[in-house]
């Protein structure tokens, strides 16, 4: 649609849509009079493409897709039909990279991808701008609410606010449906191209029971084709749609556009989603669409009213850091894969639309190197080329890890930490957060080791805040807010020492706190200072740096 264009030009446009015997050239949203042919294979990647960069990419969307976000090593090896030794060579430079995490024969994705999916979040601004009024709506309404932009021929969330789960299903930020399966879907494709629906109606023939979105349950009904180009042209003419039970029995939405204030354009589509034991999706239209409205309204006015985006540095000497890690792990490292993920960090707040030069710049990369890495991007969808011959992310680049690792807990996130802290103190570790009393710490995770001696804290243990290590940091008490750590003897019973330290979280706020639970008699207090506070103190910083990232477009269920 053109830059200038309002819903009454769209409503013009609806009025002129095929078989309404209008003679007018078609308008923009409506789609081509026939469907194409066979779909077209994908295309081969060009030759400038760097091909481990490409395969570090497909084992990180088979893990996206895999259970939990986890895959054994053989279970990748037939996901991406990579060869064994390819295999364990790109999960080696990904767990170097902090982004899988090995686990015997387990390869998993780690909070500190998010990363990736974050550069591009933060470089499109909106749910920095928009989130917090669609979690107000959430609210009000007590229905989930959410976000989605359009992906080619899919929507992804953004964001979401949820609030009910009467529903089998609910989605994830980063999550891909296929546009004609919901109700953002045809506000989207007002505005598609001709080649965008070309694109569709190959998909549909080639897939036409949508197993290439794991995120939404087959078809059932494949034969029965969609009615996606009227509701289209009916999206177009009330600047609404409707999904009544597209995807699963009882699940209904309402969806509103909102609007780009600088072109007109849609910028994302704001939806509640509700579920028919509540509400019809007819229904939906006529008592929550004036308040989706509403809040839809106060967005385009946050969105003109933006104060300009603030440019971050971008993290400097990554180049240097892959250099020194090839040195380190020789044939195990493939450089060319951690330099080609990096590029996609050089994005982020106010670093949207960059040109060669300062992706190069941002990275460190020689321009060539970057230049190549750009070109593999572009092939996997990740990246694009704006008209001004910069680079932009595309929202593809949450499909790289983003929806498992968008409902991550405090606790899952702190696990693996835990077991590597406990394993090398050779004693038991653990995360407690404050009861809503505060009156009592509740043990969330734990590592131990064979050696306790102690009395059994499981999971879920509730203990006096007051009487243990782990309280008093949490209840910040002078004396452990000016040490930055707190140690309690004869803790629990005698014998036993507590040594705790805070987990702060993106605002500095102390969230949780972890401790070391020892043998009284196996090290004086001093010595346990000495000894076993820089290992906890810096566990605790590992955890909060997962923290900041997992917890930058989202907020991490602390139990
Ligand atoms: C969702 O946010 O979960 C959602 C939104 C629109 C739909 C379906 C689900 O059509």
């Amino acid at each position: 649609m053109p830059a200038h264009t309002t819903n009454d030009a769209a409503r013009r446009q609806a009025a002129a849509a095929p078989g309404t015997g209008n003679a007018e050239p078609r308008p923009a949203h409506a789609p081509p009079p026939s469907a194409p042919s066979a779909p077209s294979a994908p295309s081969a990647p060009p030759a400038e493409a760097v091909a481990p960069l490409l395969r570090g990419i497909a084992v990180l969307r088979r893990l996206t897709e895999a259970d939990g976000g986890t895959l054994s090593l053989s279970g990748l090896e037939k996901a991406t039909g990579l060869a064994r030794s390819t295999v364990d060579r790109v999960t080696a430079t990904l767990a170097r990279m902090g982004y899988v995490r090995l686990d015997g024969r387990d390869v998993t994705l780690a909070p500190r991808l998010t990363e990736l999916g974050n550069a591009y979040l933060a470089a499109l601004r909106l749910p920095a701008l928009l989130s917090s009024r669609a979690d107000a709506l959430a609210g009000e309404l007590d229905e989930s609410v959410s976000l989605a932009v359009g992906d080619r021929d899919g929507i992804r969330f953004i964001h979401q606010a949820t609030r009910r789960r009467a529903m089998s299903l609910s989605f994830r930020i980063g999550d891909l449906l296929p546009a004609e399966r919901t109700a953002p879907g045809p506000l989207f494709a007002t505005e598609w191209t001709e080649s965008d629906w070309h694109h569709w109606h190959e998909r549909r023939a080639a897939d036409p029971e949508d197993r290439t979105f794991p995120a939404v349950p087959p078809r059932e009904h494949t034969a029965q084709d969609d009615d996606f180009e009227q509701r289209t042209t009916a999206a177009a003419a009330t600047d609404c749609a409707l999904d009544d039970q597209l995807i699963e029995p009882g699940l209904v939405a309402v969806s509103a556009p909102v609007r780009d204030p600088g072109t007109g354009r849609v910028a994302c589509v704001a939806s509640v989603v509700s579920h028919t034991s509540r509400h019809t999706a007819e229904d939906l239209r006529t008592t929550l669409l004036p308040r989706l409205r509403a809040a839809v309204t106060a967005m385009e006015n946050d969105l003109r009213t933006a104060p300009p985006p603030e440019p971050g540095t971008p993290r400097s000497g990554l180049a240097t850091w892959t250099t020194a890690s090839k040195h380190e792990l020789g044939r195990e490292f493939i450089e060319s894969l951690a330099r080609g993920l990096t590029v996609l960090t050089a994005f982020g707040e106010g670093r949207s639309a960059l040109t060669l030069t300062e992706v190069a710049k941002a990275t460190g990369l020689a321009r060539a190197t970057a230049r190549r890495a750009l070109i593999t991007h572009e092939h996997a969808g990740l990246v694009r080329q704006t008209p001004d011959h910069r680079f932009s992310l595309t929202p593809r680049v949450l499909s790289l890890g983003f929806p498992p690792l968008s409902r991550t807990s405090l606790p899952q996130i702190v696990q693996p930490h835990l077991t590597a802290l406990a394993d090398r103190v050779h004693e038991s570790a653990s995360l407690a957060v404050l009861s809503d009393s505060g009156e009592e710490i509740q043990y969330t995770a734990r590592a131990s080791t064979s050696r306790v001696m102690s009395a059994h804290i499981t999971l879920g243990t509730r203990l006096p805040a007051r009487s243990t290590a782990l309280g008093h940091v949490l209840l910040s008490l002078p004396e452990a807010r000016s040490l930055g750590y707190a140690l309690v003897d004869e803790e629990l019973e005698a014998g036993l020492r507590s040594l705790a330290v805070p987990v702060r979280d993106r605002e500095g706020r102390t969230v949780a706190a972890v401790n070391i639970a020892m043998h009284a008699a196996r090290r004086t207090a001093a010595d346990c200072v000495k000894d076993v506070l820089p290992f906890l103190k810096e566990t605790a910083a590992h955890i909060e740096a997962d923290l900041r990232e997992a917890g930058r477009f989202r907020r991490v269920p602390l139990t």
